[in-house]
């Protein structure tokens, strides 16, 4: 179990490894490959967009990387950061201790870099393309995620409720850069942002696993079984392909098709997105519990298990 006496500092090692510390600026280059990984966007597995040939697809692979970039500034700026900042500045409800406290403080200015690190880039793909960027969401699932969740639970227990989305979607996004970062159909530039990414959100998930570690020890029963039985709740809106879908409707208003094509395009994307119990989200939310030791209590571990 966590304790206070057992909560390590990751300052030591933020201090050595932060990129903000240690990585030169990534420069966008002509090696020809792509900018986002095929597989994780299904309609260029459409047939009438494998017919269309490279330069449609070439334009959906850029276009839903520019997503992807929009998506992760929001995430890092407007979700992470309103709840670490909150922990670093002692305004959550529950009293972390100091080492806690500066840790989430690096996190904050982690987070504000990556988000600098990803409009300078996504400016320079721009310009390198001559393409710009489809309108952007102004949301992502979490920005709908996380209220809802906070609706369902009595007002002491909203910040945990916080807390255990924002350690979950940090983890979520860890698997995602690493994933990203491996990719050999990728550009140089592209793996290169998200490699130095990785290097930071490694050490975030450490954090956020041990920080909820160290709540949930401190929580008392009635704590625990509320929050264990609203997170059904937040994982149903956090898993939603609304957005996705929504943002994909305007890619394919936007693509070099026939209207009639782009009609039986748009029909087909309904349910192209599964999130089965093999999907890589729901894989790495079930490590998240397992590792952070939520499964631990039987209330959570069975109200879970309609979700997992
Ligand atoms: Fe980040
Ligand atoms: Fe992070």
């Amino acid at each position: 179990m966590m304790t206070l006496q057992s909560y390590k500092s990751h300052a030591e090692s933020w201090e050595q490894r932060a990129t903000i510390r240690s990585r030169p600026r990534r420069i966008v280059e002509d090696d020809g490959l792509h900018y986002y990984p095929l597989e994780r966007q299904p309609l260029c597995a459409h047939p009438a967009i494998v017919d269309a040939g490279d330069a449609v697809r070439d334009f959906i692979l850029l276009q839903s990387f520019y997503k992807y970039i929009n998506d992760v500034i929001i995430f890092e700026t407007e979700i992470v950061n309103a709840t670490a900042l909150k922990i670093a500045r002692g305004r959550f409800a529950h009293d972390f201790p100091f080492a806690c406290r500066h840790d989430a403080m690096s996190v904050v200015i982690d987070e504000d870099y990556h988000a600098y690190v990803a409009m300078d880039y996504l400016r320079q793909v721009e310009v390198h393309t001559g393409v710009a960027a489809l309108a952007a969401n102004h949301e992502i699932e979490l920005s709908r995620a996380i209220p809802r969740a906070l609706e369902r639970v009595a007002p002491p227990y909203r910040d945990g409720m916080e807390l255990l989305a924002v350690a979950i979607s940090e983890n979520t996004v860890t698997a995602e850069v690493a994933a990203f970062s491996r990719d050999t159909t990728l550009k140089r530039s592209v793996k290169g942002v998200m490699s130095d990414h990785l290097a930071d959100e490694g050490r975030h998930s450490v954090f956020w696993i041990n920080l909820v570690k160290l709540y949930w020890s401190e929580i008392d029963e009635a704590a625990r079984s509320a929050l264990g039985e609203t997170l059904p709740v937040f994982l149903k809106e956090y898993l939603s392909a609304e957005l996705q879908l929504a943002f994909d409707r305007r890619l394919i208003d936007a693509l070099d098709l026939p209207a009639a094509t782009r009609r039986e395009i748009a029909g087909d994307m309904v349910g192209a997105y599964p999130i089965t119990s093999q999907h890589p989200m729901i894989v790495n939310i079930r490590n998240f519990f397992k590792l952070s030791g939520l499964l631990d209590h039987a209330p959570t571990r069975a109200a879970l298990a309609s979700v997992l």
